[in-house]
């Protein structure tokens, strides 16, 4: 395991260990079997950075569910005052009547979360929670804080376990914060 990384121009250290982050998944298993009991549950993993967090999650969660993996996109709308239109591309299932949970590596303002809920709510869904596995509480500003939290970070950059810094990092088994010179 390396101390340090380069990717690109910016130097990272390491921040949490794969020990730690498969802990802060154990956890977050457990509480969503428990909140959920009987309950139907739908899996929403939020594209790209989410990929080895779900991957790892689901694995855990002992109980028959749904997975749909979705990703928002903003394209410019068609007339002139739409300016750019947020879609939810990838869900091709109906959420009606079921508990949606989204899967988040990271929520940091809570903007993506907020356009996902927004989306969703024109399907009635019984109920929509977040579930991520990092949240940074001084950067948030969103109408819906996750209600399942990995682990709670300070408002730093940070990269791996599917995160980026200009699609460098995703691969990495551990989480590295950006070093300050
Ligand atoms: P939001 O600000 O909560 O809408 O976060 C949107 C997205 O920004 C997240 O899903 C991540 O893909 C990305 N993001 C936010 N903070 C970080 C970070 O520290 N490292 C890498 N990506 C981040």
């Amino acid at each position: 395991m390396r101390k340090e990384i380069i990717l690109h121009d910016k130097t990272f250290k390491l921040y949490i260990d794969e020990y730690e982050i498969q802990k802060c998944i154990d956890k977050l298993a457990f509480e969503l079997m428990n909140y959920y009991t009987n309950k139907q549950v739908i899996l929403l993993p939020v594209l790209n950075g989410s990929f080895m967090f779900a991957s790892d999650l689901m694995k855990q969660i002992i109980r028959d569910l749904e997975v749909s993996f979705v990703k928002v996109s903003s394209y410019k709308g068609n007339t002139q005052t739409s300016g750019r239109v947020d879609e939810l591309i990838g869900l091709n299932t109906s959420v009606q009547g079921k508990h949606v949970v989204i899967l988040e590596d990271i929520v940091d303002t809570g903007i993506t979360v907020d356009k996902v809920i927004s989306l969703l709510s024109t399907d009635n869904p019984a109920s929509v929670e977040v579930c991520t596995l990092l949240f940074k509480p001084t950067a948030f500003l969103g109408k819906n804080p996750p209600r399942f939290v990995g682990r709670a970070i300070e408002n730093k950059f940070v990269v791996g376990y599917g995160l980026d810094y200009n699609e460098m990092g995703r691969n990495l088994k551990e989480i590295y914060q950006l070093k300050e010179e």
